[in-house]
């Protein structure tokens, strides 16, 4: 099998755990990665890779874009700046791993959904959450039918941001900035998977600061079937990284989801009002499993099973709705 050459467009600070996951990746290469900032891509893999020496760094977006070694780029931009840089990338005929929000609106996610497909090439967003061991012990749970029909979710996401994080809240939510579009897509996307079915319409509220962005925000979610779901996230709050699901037989915590390679996966259920069960899931990282399946995609030639496009619609379209409710100070349908 070839190798896969990688080029990452910007010096983010979640390259801190998708490097050495790309690097982990036996059929992976890392060729080069781009900052605009002077000094920061050579900071960056000095900093966070583990072969730092093999990888060439640019000022340039377009030394990577137009490659013609590189196979498969990153994109962990700021979330505004996804779209069209994913476009160009894809006109090039390169697969794409976009991180989480993929783009802000609807538009932009078919725009990429029709390049990817005219250029063939493999597009996926960035949730490595659903690759941890313990995403699919909850999924086999749901799906074994113990809890009964989940009727009702709720999840949450919170930490108090740190002041080198400042100019995430100095933007508005419209340029992308504030808690909804950085922390709320995993809490919004989590929903979507442990209820199933198709969101009808969701109603959020928002605490605003000064750049209009928002600081804390929670909101309801309503199913086509009228089941509900809720979600609460904060820049605020103590760190809570958790959801709990409700069937008609029973409920299931997930301790800690969106979590770091070595955190504990704990899992916790009661059935039938009997004592609550305590579950330790094997410790797994999900950078790692998300990496090995980007390029299972690439080498099948084929689109995620767990991330695919329809998906990133689905969720993009949800966060839009979210995002529109809080303006409007209404239901939003999707
Ligand atoms: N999957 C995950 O676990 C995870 C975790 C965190 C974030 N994310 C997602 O990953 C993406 C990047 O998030 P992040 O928190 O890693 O981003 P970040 O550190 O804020 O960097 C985002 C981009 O902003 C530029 N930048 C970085 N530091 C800067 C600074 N001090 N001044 C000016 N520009 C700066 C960089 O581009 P240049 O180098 O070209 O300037 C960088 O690519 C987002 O879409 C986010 O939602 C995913």
């Amino acid at each position: 099998m070839k190798t896969i050459n990688w080029g990452i467009l910007g010096a983010a600070r979640v390259n801190q755990r998708l490097l050495p996951a790309i690097e982990n990746n036996k059929y992976s290469k890392i060729l080069m990665l781009a900052s605009r900032r002077n000094g920061a891509a050579e900071g960056c893999v000095n900093q966070y890779a583990k072969n730092p020496e093999g990888i060439k760094t640019t000022t340039h977006f377009d030394d990577i874009i137009n490659h013609p070694e590189i196979n498969a780029i990153y994109i962990p931009l700021a979330n505004e700046e996804h779209t069209e840089v994913a476009l160009k990338a894809i006109a090039q005929k390169k697969h794409v791993l976009i991180e989480k929000p993929m783009a802000l609106t609807k538009q932009e996610v078919e725009s990429i959904t029709k390049a990817a497909k005219d250029n063939n090439v493999i597009v996926m967003e960035g949730f490595m959450y659903v690759f941890h061991p313990q995403f699919d012990f909850i999924l086999e749970f749901i799906n074994s039918g113990k809890l009964g029909k989940i009727q009702y979710a709720h999840s949450m996401f919170s930490f108090p941001i740190q002041p080198a994080r400042y100019y995430r809240i100095n933007r508005s939510m419209q340029d992308g900035g504030g808690a909804l579009w950085d922390i709320g897509p995993y809490a919004i996307h989590t929903l979507r998977q442990v209820m199933g079915g198709y969101i009808k319409q969701i109603n959020a509220t928002a605490k605003i600061n000064s750049h209009q962005a928002d600081m804390s925000t929670s909101g309801i979610i309503e199913f086509t079937d009228q089941r509900r779901a809720t979600f609460d996230i904060s820049f605020e709050c103590t760190r809570r990284s958790e959801f709990e699901i409700f069937g008609e037989k029973g409920r299931l915590k997930c301790h800690t989801v969106w979590q770091h390679e070595n955190d504990e996966a704990i899992i916790s259920y009661e059935i039938d009002g009997s004592a609550p069960v305590i579950e330790k899931i094997q410790k797994g990282n999900h950078f790692d499993l998300e990496i090995n399946h980007f390029i299972d995609c690439i080498f099948n030639n084929k689109e995620s099973n767990k991330l695919s496009m329809n998906d990133a619609i689905q969720q993009v379209a949800s966060m839009e709705a979210a995002y529109e409710s809080i303006q409007g100070n209404k239901w939003v349908s999707i």
